[in-house]
């Protein structure tokens, strides 16, 4: 069982997602991509960072060490092999924690964000309101004409907060199977062939 190849595959694939999450989130910074007159006229849910902080700068942590235990493991810790690469997996696994929560946040905030629908500009009472319920504008586009500016405001919420949802699953997810590889690297040592049959 090569864990330590498998965890750098999965620090590859963290690292763009996590870069992907952060620009969504600025992006919703900007309502239909233009800047907001006030910060209240941005939705809520765009503060709460959730691909910023929980599926961007939360993520680089677990992507940066995932990628270096391929390359710690193989050759343990004070002359130790079996020793480092256990330790190098065991440590992993409270990254992946970490990574877990972060994307787990992240995912919430843009399940919310999309049930709540945007904050945007109502022409009959000329404030920014939220005009949906319960996420009745998702199955009723007639609805959207509700919000008079930014322009395409539902849309532009609608696809950031959508990535943002699919990015935290994914990280959810190959966080997850990092916690499982962990614990496999952690009781069963991790041989890639180098230190000759590990233990
Ligand atoms: C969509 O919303 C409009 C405006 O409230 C309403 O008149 C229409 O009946 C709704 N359509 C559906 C399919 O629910």
């Amino acid at each position: 069982m090569c864990s330590g190849g498998f965890a750098k595959c999965l620090g590859i694939t963290l690292i763009p997602l996590a870069i992907i999450s952060f620009l969504c989130n600025i992006l919703l910074l900007f309502p239909g991509g233009k800047p907001a007159e006030k910060n209240e006229d941005i939705t809520d849910e765009a503060w709460f960072f959730g691909g910023i902080l929980g599926s961007g700068v939360l993520m680089i942590f677990p992507a940066l060490v995932f990628l270096g235990l391929k390359n710690n493991d193989c050759c343990g810790c004070c002359g130790n092999e079996s020793c480092g690469k256990r330790f190098a997996m065991f440590f992993s696994i409270i990254f992946a924690g970490v990574g877990l929560l972060g994307a787990g946040y992240s995912f919430i905030v843009s399940a919310v964000a999309i049930n709540r629908g945007p904050k945007c500009l109502v022409a009959s009472n000329n404030t920014y309101i939220y005009p949906f319920h319960g996420g009745d504008y998702l199955s009723n586009k007639t609805l959207w004409s509700e919000c008079s500016g930014p322009e395409d405001i539902v849309t532009w919420h609608l696809t950031l907060f959508s990535m943002l949802l699919i990015i935290g699953l994914v990280q959810v997810v190959l966080c997850g199977f990092q916690v499982i590889n962990g614990l496999i690297g952690t009781i069963f040592g991790d041989c890639c062939g180098c230190c000759g049959g590990g233990d």
